[in-house]
């Protein structure tokens, strides 16, 4: 990969390689740095806000092949190999169950066969343990997420269904309720996680686990690929879906860079923010 990163923010800096860019933020200096786990996101997003699109193949949505990229790809990766637990949603699994997701860290790809080995050198597991939140408990378990020791976690709304609950712990999964009837709550998973061990967790999670960890107050980074692209359509997602913050959640810019290679030479924003919003529920 040639040098093409230029960092703008905080300083302009010399021209970049791209591998590398997001492993060189090393998240895990802030672990227990407030007693809580460190907590960070990360969405590519069209000039326009959209970070799904409706599937016309599918009932739901999928992130749209136009700002879908390798390079954008390629921090996702760095991002993961991260974590010790990574977040993601019901919805995630139900589309495993149809074929149409996959492991979300990809060690098992020779393209990031170096992060494979970044996570071994540091004594972390070759994959990140799995938080799945879901009101609803109707997913698929496929059998990689339990093997080889990794941990998965179910947080859940109140008075889930037991038979559900039972045939996850059955299956090695542990169930936490970490909310009330309607919603799981973003600093109860929170203080769950912190007291399992967990110090650096990536969501890759959409807009409504997006808002539950905003409005907890919980999120401590966001990561945004900015695609100079503008897509329209009346049905899409954008970064966070909920009711609205009051106040609204600050946030304060970290880093910019530009890539100017990525969708063949039209190029993308690199964008990290901090998260400076105070808790608001639970
Ligand atoms: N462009 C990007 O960078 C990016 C990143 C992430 C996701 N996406 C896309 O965005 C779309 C939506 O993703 P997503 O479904 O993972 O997003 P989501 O809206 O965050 O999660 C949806 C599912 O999570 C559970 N859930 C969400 N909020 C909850 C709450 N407060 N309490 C309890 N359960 C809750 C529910 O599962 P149950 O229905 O099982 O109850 C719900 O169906 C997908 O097309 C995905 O590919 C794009």
């Amino acid at each position: 990969m040639s040098d093409a990163i230029r960092q703008l923010y905080p300083v302009f800096g010399e021209a970049q390689p791209l591998q590398g860019l997001y492993l060189a933020h090393d998240l895990r200096q802030y672990r227990q740095q407030s007693g809580k786990a460190y907590v960070y996101a990360n969405f590519v997003t069209s000039l326009d806000g959209r970070i799904a699109i409706a599937d016309p193949a599918h009932q739901g949505t999928k992130v749209p092949e136009a700002t879908a990229n390798d390079r954008d790809w390629r921090l996702f990766q760095e991002l993961a190999t991260q974590a010790d637990l990574i977040i993601s949603s019901g919805r995630y699994l139900r589309d495993w169950g149809a074929g149409r997701a996959q492991e979300i860290l990809q060690v098992d790809d020779p393209r990031f066969a170096d992060l494979r080995a970044w996570r071994r050198e540091r004594g972390l597991s070759t994959q990140p343990d799995i938080a799945i939140v879901s009101a609803s408990l109707s997913f698929p378990i496929p059998d990689v997420l339990t093997a080889a020791a990794r941990r998965f976690i179910v947080f859940t709304t109140a008075n889930p269904n037991s038979d559900r609950v039972a045939e996850i712990e059955k299956k090695g999964g542990l169930v936490f309720v970490a909310g009330d009837e309607e919603t799981v709550y973003g600093a109860q998973m929170l203080d769950i996680l912190t007291d399992l061990g967990y110090s650096t967790v990536y969501s890759a999670a959409g807009p409504q686990i997006h808002h539950l960890l905003l409005s907890g107050g919980v999120l401590d980074r966001l990561y945004l690929t900015l695609t100079p692209r503008l897509l329209g359509g009346v049905q899409y997602a954008t970064i966070v879906s909920g009711a609205l913050f009051s106040p609204p959640v600050d946030l304060e810019l970290n880093a910019l860079y530009h890539d100017p290679l990525a969708l063949d030479g039209l190029g993308q924003l690199f964008i990290s923010y901090n998260c400076l919003g105070q808790a608001s529920s639970p």
